[in-house]
């Protein structure tokens, strides 16, 4: 039986073989609840003095995990074993949370006590604001994001002792609400309006819209549509296993950091535009082929080019070589979404301009390239009045508890190290220094 997932089938099923001159060496293989194989190679360099190397670690499966499966090949996403499908059409984002970091769908009573516990927390320590003071109202959010959640430990130390469960509930509680009060407290920062404090008698979306685009001279309504469109966009953020910012805040938080931290390093690997910053970069790359009148067609030419360095942003992705399962949600969400608001984006033709000149080029078709989760989530972001520089935040809100799961499962894995990986070192041999 396996002690993370209480499956049976986690168990040793066969053994590889490998030959390295004379000697050769048994290698234990494993396989998951849904048939994925590894070769456990644990012990080879102390058998064999090999390491070995995987760049970007293509193939390196880092840990077993019970959050979430993806089946690239088929476009296959589940959390906890719900198709992604089943959670986006029925589920929110505080349910879905619950479900990434306790295991299983809450009952009424949890699901209760849990909104309650967020609810709680939506406030920053007072001392908090002024930080936002110290920012240039030029600052990326995302910077923000990073140091505010870095900040909350210095108030909440008792994070710095993760060996005692009550208080690590109380962190990721806090950490859930708070970010979003520190997301909204930074995009009024950029535009020069007051901080609106959070309104507890409203959801979890509806209030991080209150704060957001509220302003005190005028009254504010959460619009239905927006807040399910918001859930719903945070829902297909919410986890994706072993991603870049995942594994950061699995990394950092193997050398026992506490959890604001490892989830402050998680923001920053985000950032990156290969990553979720992607998100900000599509749009950009949308604008730019609207003001510059670009034809669509020459554009995908620029990206085939190596020399242009330039890439479809929006595309591709490491584990998908068939579309986005997200993607194709988000798709018809943003139709729906911009037809309730009656907006017409001449963004919107131009992506699906780009989409269907790519899908159609033997470039994208022979690598597999496919719209992202990025693709079409600015288009709706947009339309919901989120700034571009404000989208790589959305991104992090949702990945929030994906983040704080891994950390958790790390966290009670028996087989956990610190993260340490080995090179090949191809540096100069030992030499003298001149005297
Ligand atoms: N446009 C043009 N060519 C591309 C693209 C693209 N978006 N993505 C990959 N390629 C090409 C790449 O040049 C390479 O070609 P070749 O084999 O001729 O050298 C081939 O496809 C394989 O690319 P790779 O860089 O080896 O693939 P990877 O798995 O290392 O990178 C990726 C995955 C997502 C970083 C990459 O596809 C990319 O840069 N996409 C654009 C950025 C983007 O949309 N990122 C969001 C990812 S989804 C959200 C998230 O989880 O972060």
């Amino acid at each position: 039986m396996d002690p993370k997932t209480g499956t049976e089938n986690q168990t040793k099923q066969d053994k590889a073989i490998l030959q390295l001159g004379d000697k050769q060496f048994e290698l234990p293989v494993f396989a998951g609840t849904e048939g994925e194989r590894a070769i456990d190679i644990r012990h080879l360099r102390k058998e064999s003095g090999y390491i070995t190397l995987d760049p970007g670690y293509v193939n390196t499966g880092m840990t077993r995990s019970s959050v979430c499966f993806i089946d690239g090949e088929e476009g296959i996403l589940r959390y906890r074993g719900y198709p992604i499908e089943e959670l986006a059409e029925n589920s929110n984002f505080v349910e879905t949370s619950f479900l990434l970091i306790h295991g299983d769908l809450p009952d009424p009573e949890q699901y209760e006590k849990f909104r309650q516990e967020l609810r709680q927390h939506s406030m920053i320590h007072e001392d908090m604001r002024h930080f936002y003071d110290g920012f240039p109202s030029s600052a990326h959010p995302m910077a923000i994001l990073s140091a505010m959640v870095l900040g909350l430990s210095t108030f909440y130390t008792e994070s710095d002792n993760p060996e005692h469960d009550d208080d690590t509930n109380l962190t990721v509680c806090r950490l859930l609400s708070k970010v979003r009060t520190i997301a909204a407290f930074s995009f009024k920062k950029s535009i020069g309006q007051p901080f609106i404090y959070p309104d507890n008698s409203l959801s979890y979306c509806g209030n991080f819209l209150h704060m957001m685009f509220r302003v005190p001279a005028e009254p504010y309504h959460v619009d239905p549509e927006v807040e399910r469109a918001l859930n719903l966009l945070l829902i297909l953020h919410a986890d994706h296993e072993q991603n870049c910012s995942t594994a950061t805040v699995r990394m950092v938080g193997s050398a026992q950091t506490n959890l604001y931290a490892c989830i402050s390093a998680g923001i920053t690997a985000l950032w990156g535009s290969r990553h979720g910053g992607a998100n900000q970069a599509v749009l950009e790359q949308l604008n730019m082929i609207h003001n510059s009148g670009q034809e669509v067609d020459r554009f995908v030419e620029t990206v085939k080019d190596k020399n242009s360095n330039a890439r479809l942003m929006g595309f591709g992705h490491r584990v998908y070589k068939n579309y986005d399962p997200r993607a194709k949600i988000i798709k018809e969400a943003c139709d729906r979404l911009l037809d309730h608001l009656g907006v017409q984006d001449p963004l919107l033709e131009i992506a699906r301009r780009l989409e269907e000149t790519a899908l159609s080029d033997s470039y994208f078709i022979d690598r597999n390239l496919y719209p992202n989760v990025d693709f079409y989530s600015g288009i709706m972001y947009r339309a919901i009045g989120i700034p571009t520089d404000m989208f790589t935040v959305m991104f992090a809100l949702g990945r929030l508890p994906g983040w704080i799961a891994h950390w958790l499962e790390m966290r009670s894995d028996p087989d956990d190290r610190i993260h340490r990986p080995r090179q090949i070192y191809t540096g100069p041999q030992k030499r003298s220094y001149p005297v």
